[in-house]
Parts: C-alpha cells; structure tokens; sequence
C-alpha cells in the first residue's frame, strides 16, 4: 500500500484544527483547575494520542509529569483486534500517584480498559482518563473516559494522530477516510 496525496482519501473534515484546538484550550483549564496543586503523571497512550496529548500538556497551567506508554491491538486492521500488547511501560512509579491517561480514541473500549485495570493494579491514588474522540455506539457505557472531546458515530477517522495503516497521522484535522481506502 502505498498513498501519495492523503487528502484526496478524505470524505469529509469533521474536526477542523481551530476546532479542536479550541475543545483542546477547554479540557487542559478543567485540568489546570482540578489538578493545581497535585502534580499528575500525564500518560500518553502511543502512537495515535501524540498530538492531542502534546496540545493538551500545553494547555494545563500547573505542574506535571509527562509519561508515554505504548500498547497495541495486533495486526494493521482497520478493526480492532481485541487482543492487546503492552509495548513500552511508564517509566514513572505510579503508587500513590495521580494519573491522567490521555488516549486519542475509544472504539470498543479494550485498550482503556486494559490499561486502566493495569495502571490500577499498582495502587495510584487517582486515575482518570481524558480521551479526544469517543464512538459512543461502539462500546459499553461504562467503559467511557472521565473527559472526552467530542462524541463521533462509527466512522473511521484518520488525522491529528489518528492513523490507518499508519498513514493519515500528520493530518491537522481530523477526517472520515473514504471505504474505499479501507476496504
Ligand atoms: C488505536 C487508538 C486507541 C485504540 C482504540 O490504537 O489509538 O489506542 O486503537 O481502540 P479500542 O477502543 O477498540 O481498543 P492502535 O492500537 O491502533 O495503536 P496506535 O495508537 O499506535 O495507532
């Protein structure tokens, strides 16, 4: 698979980067105003969190720690596989520390959960996650992020991290990518 121009794969934009940023400014002052004197371990969830989650340490006006971990569902699927592989840990120790993961999307909850459960297990004190896009339809409603962007439908979106095949990621908007790059 090889693609040459990303933006003739673009259905429609459905975040535009004002936009966005905008959600982007909001979320890190609710941060900034619950977090001010706690010093959280910001925890990106790599690779398609990247963008949102460098804006949004920007945005939050107090002291943090920032933190990267990397899991993955196998395999370049457009679906999401179910199965998921720890990839790199937090350098941090999380034990009686606050946390906020900070995920791009929810698609049928897995990764979140699984990750929430193992950040868990080592006893922080608090653990919330903040995730951009959210497919409501796609997912139990108990598995949902304590902050979200934006709710979207069953779309595949590429764009401001988000990827297919890991192409689309440098995308500053985020946009429906059209079936017939997918299927
Ligand atoms: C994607 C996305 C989320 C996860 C959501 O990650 O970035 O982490 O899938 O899907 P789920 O809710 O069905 O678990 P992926 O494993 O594709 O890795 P990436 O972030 O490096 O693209």
């Amino acid at each position: 698979m090889k693609i040459t121009n990303e933006k003739n794969d673009i259905k429609q934009v459905l975040f535009t980067e004002k936009k966005i940023s905008a959600r982007v400014e909001e979320i890190g002052a609710q941060i900034t105003e619950e977090y001010k004197d706690k010093a959280p371990i910001v925890a990106c969830i790599l690779k398609g969190a990247s963008f949102f989650y460098t804006d949004l340490c920007r945005q939050i006006k107090c002291p943090i720690h920032m933190d990267f971990i990397s899991v993955s569902s196998y395999g370049a699927d457009s679906q999401s596989s179910g199965v998921v592989k720890l990839v790199k840990d937090l350098d941090n120790n999380i034990t009686g520390r606050d946390v906020i993961i900070v995920e791009d999307i929810i698609d049928s909850g897995l990764t979140l959960k699984y990750l929430k459960e193992l950040l868990m297990s080592r006893k922080p004190r608090s653990i919330i996650t903040v995730c951009l896009l959210d497919k409501v339809d796609c997912h139990p409603a108990e598995i949902g992020a304590d902050i979200k962007g934006f709710d979207i439908g069953d779309q595949f979106v590429v764009g401001y991290g988000l990827d297919y095949a890991d192409y689309y990621r440098n995308l500053p908007y985020i946009g429906e990518l059209k079936p017939e790059c997918y299927q």
